[in-house]
């Protein structure tokens, strides 16, 4: 039922990273997950180990009928993960368009999804405002903007409360409860960083939902094709991403089908 989307003012930030070890984090609490790429960069599949041949998806099919349970993979780490779909510049530009033109295309299919009561939707989304944000961030139950723990998320601190910083000031404006933040690449050896993720707690409180170490342990799994729960279960990463996973369960508080596969009802 729950959706979280995943987004955030600036690229490369870890959104997709978030989003796909989010996920497998919440289906080891139990949780029925489904992964979502809505990012034409087609990125989310990766970390689950699909073929870089399967160049299919749902966003970039979007256009020749295909319906969003057609395109779902089935992955090893028990996620449902609906990947975006190779696209060239011509079909990403026509996806939007289309999305302009018929954007129930898109609503339709994730009131679908969430119509499902035990099901959580967790959707990668691509950096700054986009067409597909604006179309999803309204169903959400909680968007995730991710900062990173460096000199640009200090200076955005004074633009979180308006919600300017990823222009999404009317979108959340009258929710503003629903827009928490994470923290990534906190590295602890690091006196700027440290100090920046202190200030970030300082001023956001509970609307930190937490913070995800600067480790390499994180890439390496990401170079891998696996999930770091699964590649690194030990590092201070995966600590944090399971802490995260337990802090959003309680703050929305997500339907946990206990021995569930992922999609076996
Ligand atoms: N906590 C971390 N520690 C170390 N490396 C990290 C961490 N989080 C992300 N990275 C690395 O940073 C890079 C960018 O991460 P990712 O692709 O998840 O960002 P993104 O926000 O989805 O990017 P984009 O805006 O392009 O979609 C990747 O190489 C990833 O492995
Ligand atoms: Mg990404």
């Amino acid at each position: 039922m729950p959706l979280i989307c995943i987004a955030s003012p600036k690229g490369g930030v870890g959104k997709t990273t978030l989003s796909a070890n989010l996920a497998d984090a919440l289906r080891r609490q139990g949780c029925r997950v489904l992964a979502m790429d809505l990012d034409p960069q087609n990125a989310l599949r990766l970390h689950f180990g699909v073929a870089l041949t399967d160049r299919g998806g749902f966003l970039a099919q979007l256009a020749h009928g295909l319906t969003w349970r057609d395109a779902v993979r089935q992955t090893a780490a028990g996620v449902a993960l609906l990947p975006h779909g190779t696209v060239a510049m011509a079909d990403a530009l026509a996806t939007v368009a289309m999305l302009e033109r018929a954007p129930e295309l898109l609503v339709g299919a994730l009131r679908e999804m969430l119509a499902d009561p035990s099901l959580i939707v967790v959707a990668d989304l691509p950096p700054g405002p986009s067409r597909v944000l604006e179309l999803m961030a309204p169903h959400a139950a909680m968007t995730v903007v991710v900062l990173l723990a460096d000199a640009y998320g200090a200076a955005l601190m004074p633009e979180i409360d308006s919600g300017r910083f990823l222009g999404l000031g009317a979108l959340y404006g009258p929710q503003p409860d629903r827009l928490r933040l994470v923290l990534n690449q906190v590295d602890y050896g690091s006196r700027l960083s440290r100090t920046v993720a202190q200030a970030l707690a300082r001023h956001l409180g509970p609307r930190l939902l937490g913070a995800l170490a600067r480790e390499d342990a994180v890439g390496e799994a990401l170079a891998a094709q696996r999930l770091l729960l699964d590649s690194a279960p030990a590092s201070r990463a995966a600590l944090d991403v399971r802490a995260l996973g337990r802090t959003i369960a309680d703050a929305l508080p997500l339907p946990v089908e206990a021995a569930a596969g992922w999609w076996a009802r």
